[in-house]
């Protein structure tokens, strides 16, 4: 019998909801986005973010069922985000998804939201086991190694800062609207590699750390400034980009060799980074690698990604009473 999830991810500033058939199969998703409302602070803002979801949900819970022209009664059972990410955010779409579990009389599975964002990749193509999933999200930066499905195991991750948290700060130096990733990557595919920025922890280790590439980027441009000369930020986007990518793919084939895996998935809104994107595809062709890519449109935060990672959890028994929390930080 075929199965339907209906689910729902508010975890930052994305309201959405999708309804995911046998864990492959997206039958329709609604992403409302509030970043028009949050670029104008430089960054999201918890309280307008949890008041914009209650605004939004029950309205896109409907749309989402309408265009998938189905009703509550062909759902099998409620997904829903229940961290980590912003928890006034997070509440509203795990209070929507209980009371829809409970008038519905419909199972709940909660999601990890950095496992919904690894199981983007399986609405391209069935994740195949073993494989090494690179997490580059704006708040998460790891390599995961997966046996089987929801079975994780840290490989190495950042010591500082997030790699989309580092994208958006450089980006703030820069002028550039928030989240900066998208325009930063923009403007990396028109700039030179002309600036003398250090690659950052270039060890053995599969650890990251993005906090010294970011400070020596914001000391370029107060020292250029300073000196009175103009920086040519398309040429410092292409370097600050070339480090980044660079680094992450280094590490990540390194990974795939010593683990001797040949399935790589990618994760999170940097998956959207061109340039990483096609670093990587170039790399994985050479050494023989089955890369997946998200769709672009399902890297960044979405609901249709929590439908298809629920499949599994739903799968294995990971069904939940009502009484489960939203959680702030969870690990997975
Ligand atoms: O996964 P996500 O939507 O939210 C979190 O779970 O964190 O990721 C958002 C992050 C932001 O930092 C944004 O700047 C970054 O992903 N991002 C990008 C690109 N698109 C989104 N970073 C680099 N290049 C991109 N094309
Ligand atoms: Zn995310």
């Amino acid at each position: 019998m075929d199965i339907y999830a209906l689910a729902i991810e508010s975890s930052c500033d994305e309201t959405s909801v999708s309804i995911i058939k046998n864990g492959i199969e997206e039958i329709a998703t609604i992403i409302s986005t509030q970043i028009d409302i949050h670029k104008e602070y430089g960054g999201v803002v918890p309280e307008i973010a949890s008041r914009k979801h209650v605004e939004n949900i029950t309205i896109v819970i409907e749309e989402c069922l309408n265009k998938a022209k189905m009703t509550m009664d062909s759902i099998t059972y409620i997904a829903v985000t229940y961290g980590p990410g912003l928890i006034g955010s997070l509440l509203i779409g795990v209070e929507a998804a209980k009371t829809l579990a409970f008038v519905y009389k419909k199972p709940i599975v909660p999601v990890h939201h950095i496992v919904g964002h690894i199981y983007a990749n399986n609405l391209v193509k069935r994740l195949s086991f073993p494989l090494v999933a690179l997490v580059v999200s704006g708040g998460h930066t790891e390599l995961v190694y997966m046996e089987d499905d929801y079975k994780f195991k840290y490989i190495g991750g950042t010591l500082d800062d997030a790699v989309g948290e580092c994208y958006d700060k450089v980006g703030r130096v820069l002028n550039i609207e928030y989240p900066a990733g998208p325009k930063l990557d923009k403007m990396a595919s028109l700039g030179k590699d002309t600036y003398d920025l250090p690659t950052p922890l270039d060890d053995d280790s599969y650890n990251f750390s993005f906090s010294g590439l970011k400070s020596a980027v914001i000391n370029l441009k107060h020292n250029e400034e300073q000196r009175g000369k103009e920086i040519n930020s398309e040429d410092l986007a292409t370097s600050f980009q070339n480090r980044v990518v660079n680094i992450l793919v280094k590490k990540t084939m390194k990974a795939l060799k010593e683990y001797n895996i040949n399935n790589l998935i990618v994760a999170g809104g940097v998956s959207a980074n061109k340039g990483l994107r096609n670093k990587l595809i170039e790399e994985c062709s050479k050494e023989n690698i089955n890369l997946t890519l998200p769709e672009i449109r399902l890297c960044t935060d979405n609901a249709a990604m929590i439908g298809a990672a629920s499949y599994y959890a739903y799968k294995l028994g990971k069904v939940s009473t009502l009484d489960f929390e939203a959680k702030a930080n969870d690990s997975f």
